[in-house]
């Protein structure tokens, strides 16, 4: 398969894309964290009930966040930004900012950026690395209020829905990367993509559990193939 320039790509990345970095996937371990499980600490009323315990939990994947780089299945997304210039869309459902620290622009992280917070009561903003790491929650400078990390929780709303919906819609292309598609709205993605008769293609370790509506699947680690994908795809690499 062939893209050309005025083609328009979408692609939605999950924590497959950034297992090569060395961050573990969410379903890849036995979702528990100190003994709690992810989703009852990633809520609005974990948060509410014991904010130290919310902030314990990301501070410590912050943490784990200092010494990863993007692989080079962000790289190859890079080039492709290049080579599409703004007929190029990446989604992604990760936290982990490594997207951006590769270069890719047009992006949405539809569930945050673990690596800023913000102040629910006045919209005050930093990133994590102005934080007192001494503090157990921070404070907002501005209204003394708690800082909360800039993630999205179970229960919530995903960040820019409608643009997301409104490239994928206008696509030639629709590709999911790295994702179980076990969450949504994101799993339903690919569905949106073929009601509007937009071509889908996959890669991913194993098959998803939306696989029926991707018309060509592929099966591999992110990191090695994707940069062989990309170069059939756009010839670049
Ligand atoms: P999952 O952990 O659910 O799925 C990761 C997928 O990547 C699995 O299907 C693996 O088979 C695949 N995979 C693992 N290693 C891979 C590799 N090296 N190359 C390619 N694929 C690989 O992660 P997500 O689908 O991203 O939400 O999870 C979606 C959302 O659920 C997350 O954003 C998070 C979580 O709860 C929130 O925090 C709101
Ligand atoms: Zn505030």
């Amino acid at each position: 398969m062939r893209f050309r320039r005025d083609q328009k790509i979408s692609i939605l990345t999950g924590a497959g894309i950034s297992a090569e970095s060395g961050l573990k996937t969410f379903r890849g371990t036995d979702g528990l964290w100190r003994n709690h499980r992810v989703e009852e600490v990633a809520s609005p009323k974990a948060f509410q009930k014991d904010p130290a315990l919310v902030w314990d939990f990301y501070k410590e994947r912050y943490k784990k966040l200092q010494n990863v780089q993007p692989n080079k299945a962000h790289l190859a997304l890079k080039l492709m930004e290049d080579y599409l210039k703004e007929n190029f869309t990446l989604i992604t459902q990760n936290v982990d900012g490594l997207h951006s620290i590769a270069g890719n622009k047009h992006l949405y992280e539809m569930h945050g950026n673990l690596r800023e917070c913000f102040c629910m009561s006045c919209n005050y903003k930093n990133t994590l690395k102005n934080i007192d790491p001494a503090a157990r929650v921070p404070q907002c400078p501005k209204c003394g209020d708690n800082l909360r990390p800039n993630v999205v929780w179970f229960g919530e709303f995903p960040y820019h829905l409608e643009e997301i919906k409104e490239a994928i819609k206008n696509s030639d292309y629709f590709i999911i990367i790295g994702t179980s598609g076990v969450i949504y709205p994101a799993a339903d993605f690919l569905r949106l993509a073929k009601n509007f008769r937009v071509t889908t293609l996959g890669l991913n370790l194993e098959k998803p559990s939306n696989v029926s509506f991707i018309d060509h699947f592929y099966s591999g680690k992110a990191a090695e193939e994707l940069p062989k994908l990309v170069n059939e795809w756009i010839g670049r690499l």
